[in-house]
């Protein structure tokens, strides 16, 4: 074995997987493990200790003591090799348009520290500061219609919040369409993008933009993070790591659209009650009743008709 990468990756699962009280791993093992030489193991933990990793490496026994909370490929061992992380850039949904442009593989995960340019749905501006998880998702779904492309957004949606309630204890809600909120408050964003090869998907990008140990109501009053919301950090590459599992299983079990939106209607803190709903053209109050085949909203309004709104945002109060 001679990628570093995966090196890296296999000695952070290995160090992870030891009980706090253990004296630590030996490097035999840690060399048998990972099936590469000494000085491989060796190159691999002085870049980790460089990046800011603690190692600690006495008597020949191997221990983790601390990570920085920044999701570097290596913290997603047999993943690694689709993981693009960019300290800063103008926006993930960029790097993973030249990304899947240049023929990435299914699964391939742009994922930023900082944003300069995030952006959000209806021109939006996704404010994008230190502390928060800002990553864009490449799909490359096989002899998939454009026209299903929608249910890929849900799916994400659906593996989001139930990440954030299995693994951080957050009872989250989604707001049509692909929101995440506590309460009355954003957690979460977002956006897709899609490229067709005639009438089937070349690619879907699906980027979330995630509050998480940021303080995004500086800027946006109704937004909320996982931090503020509890008063403790949270992991951010465990975060990922988590939805990525999730999403990349329900995607394999291919459900169809109608099994997903009943999951998702589980979760969802926008239907049946008064919303009000912006699209490009116009704003309207109503009732909302369901989400349709489509995914698009069904609005009853005062007079009782209804309007089913494709693309908007809905809002609450
Ligand atoms: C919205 O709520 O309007 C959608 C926000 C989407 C933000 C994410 S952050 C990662 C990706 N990169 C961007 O520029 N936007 C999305």
């Amino acid at each position: 074995m001679t990628d570093l990468s995966l090196i890296k990756a296999g000695l952070l699962a290995l160090l992870r997987d030891l009980d706090h009280r253990d004296a630590g791993r030996a490097i035999d093992d840690l060399v048998a493990c990972l099936a590469c030489g000494a000085a491989e193991l060796d190159s691999a933990a002085q870049a980790l200790i460089r990046l800011g990793y603690g190692i600690d490496r006495r008597d020949g026994r191997w221990r983790l003591t601390s990570a920085p909370d920044i999701p570097w490929p290596w913290e997603f061992l047999g993943r690694q090799g689709r993981m693009h992380y960019f300290p800063e850039t103008t926006s993930t949904m960029d790097e993973a348009r030249r990304l899947a442009e240049a023929g990435c593989p299914h699964l391939t995960v742009a994922v930023a520290g900082i944003q300069t340019r995030g952006r959000g749905r209806m021109d939006r501006v996704w404010s994008s500061d230190e502390g928060g998880l800002y990553f864009t998702v490449v799909l490359r779904p096989r002899d998939v219609p454009a026209v299903q492309a929608v249910k890929f957004n849900f799916m994400a949606s659906l593996a989001l919040v139930e990440t954030l309630g299995q693994e951080c204890g957050i009872d989250a809600r989604v707001k049509w369409p692909n929101d995440l909120m506590a309460g009355e408050r954003k957690l979460s964003g977002m956006l897709s993008e899609m490229e067709t090869d005639g009438d089937v998907i070349d690619y879907v990008n699906i980027g979330i933009g995630l509050n998480v140990n940021n303080n995004p109501a500086v800027v946006e009053p109704r937004a909320v993070s996982l931090r503020s919301l509890t008063g403790r950090a949270f992991s951010r590459p465990e975060i990922l790591g988590r939805f990525l599992d999730r999403f990349e299983a329900a995607l394999l079990a291919h459900p169809d659209f109608t099994a997903v939106m009943a999951a998702w209607k589980t979760h969802a803190g926008s239907l049946n009650r008064e919303v009000e709903v912006v699209t490009l053209k116009e704003r309207l109050r109503g009732f909302a009743e369901d989400v349709d085949g489509q995914g698009a909203l069904v609005l009853r309004l005062a007079d009782g008709s209804r309007r089913t709104i494709c693309c908007g945002d809905c809002f609450y109060g």
